[in-house]
């Protein structure tokens, strides 16, 4: 395992990783699965799914990373019917298996997930891959800055490492990037809510709601195109 990387436990028990290099872990501390559901499912995944009548959802994940949301996504779908998932994961630095086997996610999620999550990283990147008939997932080790697609997606996972630990993910451009690749009334959806941030978001175009963080989080953000 690299040495800037450390699986630690947070507060929920779930773990997640320390990048000592950065000095910045994967999830919030106060809980990674917690976070995960909190943000990306309920408030992008769910919301969106419920608002549209499901059907067909692209979704765009700016971080990988450990595939926390990815299998969260999966384990979700399973529940709400009638929908068929595309979902692009964009990741530069793709975790080790001897990383990824300390994670202690199989053990919260449903029995029949743990093939699906093993396959969602040993799976091949720029490839359509099925975790389940109704759930694509394509991984490309493209970055944020050098990412462009025919695609147009329905809810962005904006799962970067925090603004004041990399600055350049967050800038207007990559912002207005993004939202040339939404359809109309998609959603971005963030644990970041930091002024800057939605100030930024509203310079694009968005229409920005701050609604309640997870555990040790006052807010988060929903933004909508
Ligand atoms: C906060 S972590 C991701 C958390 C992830 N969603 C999870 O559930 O584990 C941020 C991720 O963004 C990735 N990343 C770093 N630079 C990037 C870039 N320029 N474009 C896209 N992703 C990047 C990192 O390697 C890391 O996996």
């Amino acid at each position: 395992m690299p040495a800037h990387l450390k699986v630690i436990p947070t507060n929920d028990s779930s773990t997640t990783i320390y990048n000592s290099k950065l000095k910045e872990t994967y999830h919030s501390i106060n809980g990674a699965i917690t976070e995960s559901i909190h943000v990306y499912i309920n408030a992008g995944l769910k919301y969106f799914y419920i608002k549209n009548n499901g059907n067909k959802i692209k979704i765009l994940e700016i971080g990988l990373g450990t595939g926390l949301n990815v299998i969260l996504s999966v384990q979700k779908i399973m529940q709400l019917k009638n929908t068929l998932i595309h979902f692009t994961s964009l990741e530069p630095f793709p975790l080790a298996q001897n990383i990824i086997k300390q994670l202690n996610y199989l053990s919260f999620i449903e029995k029949k997930l743990i093939p699906i999550f093993n396959k969602i990283h040993s799976s091949s990147f720029e490839n359509n891959i099925e975790l389940l008939e109704n759930f694509i997932l394509k991984k490309t080790m493209k970055k944020i800055e050098n990412f462009s697609s025919k695609e147009k997606y329905d809810i962005i996972f904006f799962d970067a490492f925090a603004p004041s630990k990399q600055p350049e993910i967050w800038k207007i451009e990559n912002l207005k990037k993004l939202y040339k690749l939404m359809k109309s009334k998609s959603i971005l959806v963030t644990y970041c809510a930091s002024g800057q941030f939605k100030r930024t978001l509203k310079e694009v175009g968005f229409d920005v709601e701050v609604l309640e963080g997870p555990p040790g989080k006052k807010e988060i953000v929903r933004a909508s195109k």
